[in-house]
């Protein structure tokens, strides 16, 4: 048997080394960028005031049936009305910077035409409140709730003509504020309003549209994108910075070999072919093509040259490893390899737990397309907090979660990965889209009787890192 107090006598001293020695530099880089995020549809609620038009979101979460609990956002966290309450929230918790989405149906009823004034005013009453309070205003122009008259005219994404309404739209708003909003964001999660809304009829408006369709909604998405891009550049008052906010498919290099990295970098280019990849080459690539054969997009050059209109950053949301790959000895380089049937997950059925991704993500980024800033625009995880009798939230999940996703985004800017700001998913619990109110992915906890927001002890968390700008 082994003599536990004589072997600890033998045991040599540590070596010490970057890694080992106590108060190792845990520093984030300075000026990084701590924020939170939300968007329109999900946490402001007043659906009905000020001359607000009808989205496609309104429409999908009134069908018995299509969201748990048969929830809707008529309400949600009622930010409409309380954003100056919310403002504090962040400012509580160091949050220095907030990335939320304006409504195109507030600002333009019908899509286009003739902007409704009262529709802005709420987001210029909402970016005074936050400069006066010393955080910096991040404004998303798309998070999915399209109006519903573009739905029902030409078949949303579906037509070429949405992309222009967009542009117009894009242009409008950036014109009006841009006297104070500095960083935009086209749209949001493309994969989402694409593939999940059309193809897998997840999201409103819950299409299940064949492949050749599916394809042309990417397409024309992208290109909206782009158009949007050049107005905004026209019209912006002062130079802005602009990207998007997509969420990438991420590929994570089973083990950390070098053959395997550079098949993870080759199976990001092409899980992306559709529409990262092609924002940032301006070609689709000969795979995506291939795959397609027949049912490939209808674009031009001149398209591809607006999709690919130069950013300033790259915003992606990473929640998770959506494929871990090794490298193969088939043509495309790569393999992709399934999920353990029991990876642990958090309470959202598809998150699972993989906090390399917050590392591999930027870092392929960047060595993909030499991409010089990244944000992280998202990242956060659900939860099915419960408040107890004296007020507290103890979601210890959540707590876990970031540290671990943390450390991964503290190895990446140490290597030197350009990431300069990280959002967290989410300020305060909110709409979570088919899951309704069930899960909840807040720092604050969202009590949806009394609309009383209570922080979390990640909250707390959050705030500590932020303040000290430090991993903890
Ligand atoms: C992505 C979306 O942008 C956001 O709207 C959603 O709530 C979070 N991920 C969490 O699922």
């Amino acid at each position: 048997a082994i003599n536990l107090i004589s072997c600890k006598n033998e045991v040599p001293a540590i070596e010490q080394n970057s890694y080992t020695q106590l108060g190792h530099n845990r520093k984030f880089p300075d000026n990084f960028v701590w924020g939170t995020a939300t968007a329109a549809y999900q946490v402001e609620g007043a659906v009905n005031e000020d001359g607000r038009g009808v989205s496609i979101w309104d429409t999908y979460s009134k069908i018995p049936g299509k969201i748990k609990n048969n929830d809707n956002g008529d309400i949600a966290c009622d930010m409409y009305h309380r954003y100056k309450e919310d403002v504090q929230l962040m400012k509580s918790i160091h949050s220095g910077a907030y990335r939320f989405s304006i409504s195109w149906p507030r600002v333009f009823p019908n899509a286009t035409g003739t902007p409704n004034p009262k529709g802005l005013d709420f987001y210029n009453r909402l970016i005074d409140e936050l400069l006066a309070n010393g955080i910096t205003p991040y404004a998303t122009l798309y998070h999915w709730d399209l109006p519903q008259i573009l739905q029902d005219k030409y078949g949303g994404w579906q037509s070429k003509e949405t992309s222009k309404a967009f542009a117009e739209y894009a242009a409008y708003v950036t014109e009006k504020i841009s006297d104070r909003v500095k960083h935009f964001f086209t749209l949001n999660e493309f994969y989402s309003f694409t593939d999940l809304s059309y193809g897998l009829g997840q999201l409103a408006p819950g299409l299940k549209l064949p492949i050749k369709e599916v394809a042309q909604v990417r397409n024309n998405a992208v290109l909206e994108h782009g158009m949007g891009l050049q107005a905004m550049r026209q019209v912006a008052k002062s130079p802005l910075e602009i990207g998007v906010a997509e969420n990438i498919v991420t590929a994570v290099p089973v083990i950390e070999t070098k053959e395997n990295i550079e098949a993870a970098k080759k199976a990001t280019r092409e899980l992306n072919a559709g529409l990262l990849t092609v924002m940032m080459e301006g070609k689709y690539t000969d795979n995506y093509l291939n795959s397609l054969g027949p049912d490939a997009p209808d674009f031009t050059m001149e398209e591809l040259n607006l999709i690919a209109g130069p950013l300033d950053f790259v915003g992606i949301n990473v929640y998770l490893a959506n494929k871990y790959v090794q490298a193969g000895d088939n043509e495309n380089g790569f393999e992709l390899i399934q999920h353990a049937k029991h990876h642990p997950t958090m309470a959202s059925p598809w998150h699972m737990v993989s906090p390399e991704s917050l590392y591999w993500a930027p870092r392929l980024v960047m060595e993909l397309w030499k991409a010089k800033e990244i944000y992280i625009t998202e990242n956060g995880c659900g939860a099915t907090d419960e408040l107890s009798q004296e007020g507290q939230v103890i979601d210890t999940d959540r707590v876990m979660f970031l540290k671990n996703y943390l450390t991964q985004l503290h190895r990446a800017t140490s290597e030197g990965i350009p990431v300069t700001g990280y959002f967290h998913w989410s300020l305060m619990d909110n709409f979570e889209w088919i899951f309704g109110y069930g899960i909840r992915f807040g720092l604050f906890y969202m009590d949806y009787e009394s609309l009383e927001r209570n922080p979390k002890l990640s909250a707390e968390y959050f705030k500590k890192v932020a303040e000290s700008n430090t991993l903890l």
